[in-house]
């Protein structure tokens, strides 16, 4: 498939009560690398990734994501995109170069679901970083988790049939995956914008820009296997797992930050191509598609949302 326009999520920005407490969390035991701090900022990256860091950590009062920002193919697409979202009547800003650190230019914008967007078109690369000259598996021998890279994200808000069709009309998403109501109407939508099963989906939670989870990669069923006995050791808060999805096939453990951000460790799912049909849900078999061994949804995962 020739991508082109938006390629993958590549920057989040999580808001922690406690920085130091957060690093332990995804460097110390996610296997994130630290590249970088400022004053109340820390900057995080998978050593799969070229880009400077995909995870800002943020000090503030409540946990949360403050914005998502996805990486697109070239400079002239932000220009592209910026006009596309201001003709759905949608105010665009203007992110200055330099204000994450290696970060050039990004745009900004609030999605129906009440989520800031951003989208960026270059990042200079950081260390640890893929090697490009007879590369080998890794440049640093992974630790804790060993994740990879920043994966995708669960947001629940407001507007899901608007979100869908903003996403999928505006910024050229495909649709994967959703859930109806039992009146046809879309509650929780899973998005690509490449060969993934999704890169983010948006769930119908009542409340405008919440944030469900980060999800990061893992190589395959046996890292999520150690990532739980480092749960344990730990004593980490679970949310639930190891487990599978019904919804992407992914193998996933879900678990908590220190401040209450959820975090989730996410291994394989199924190859998407654009034409590809949409798999659909219906209500009654949400357990299922969310938890596909348990058949059943827990109490934490519908309602804890920072
Ligand atoms: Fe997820």
């Amino acid at each position: 498939m020739a991508m082109k326009g938006i390629l993958r999520p590549g920057l989040v920005q999580i808001r922690v009560m406690d920085v130091e407490a957060a690093l332990s969390h995804y460097v110390d035991r996610l296997g994130l690398y630290k590249v970088g701090s400022d004053a109340g900022r820390a900057f995080l990256k998978g050593a799969d990734e070229f880009e400077h860091h995909s995870v800002t950590l943020v000090e503030a009062d409540t946990p949360g994501m403050d914005f998502i920002a996805f990486k697109v193919m070239e400079e002239a697409d932000l220009d592209h995109f910026e006009a596309r979202v201001r003709a759905e009547g949608i105010a665009v800003a203007h992110i200055a170069a330099g204000e994450q650190p290696g970060y050039g230019r990004r745009i900004s914008f609030v999605a129906p679901s009440g989520h800031t967007i951003q989208l960026f078109a270059h990042a200079e690369q950081s260390e640890p970083k893929p090697d490009l000259a007879n590369p080998d598996i890794w440049p640093v021998e992974p630790h804790g988790m060993g994740a990879r890279r920043f994966d995708h994200m669960q947001l629940n808000g407001v507007r899901v049939p608007e979100t869908l069709d903003f996403f999928t009309r505006v910024l050229d998403f495909y649709l994967a995956e959703k859930v109806d109501d039992e009146s046809g109407a879309p509650i929780a939508i899973w998005l690509t914008c490449g060969m993934k099963a999704h890169d983010v989906a948006f769930v119908d939670g009542g409340v405008p820009g919440r944030m469900h989870h980060a999800a990061f990669e893992l190589a395959d069923w046996n890292a999520v296997g150690h990532a739980a006995d480092i749960i344990t050791k730990y004593n980490l808060s679970i949310d639930l797992g190891p487990t599978r999805h019904g919804i992407t096939r992914g193998r996933t453990i879900y678990f908590f930050d220190p401040s209450g951000n959820r975090t989730e460790v996410f291994a394989e799912g199924y190859t998407y191509y654009p034409d590809h049909p949409v798999r659909v849900w219906d209500k009654q078999s949400l357990g299922k598609g969310i938890f596909y061994y348990q058949r059943q949804l827990n109490d934490n995962f519908m309602n804890v949302v920072t």
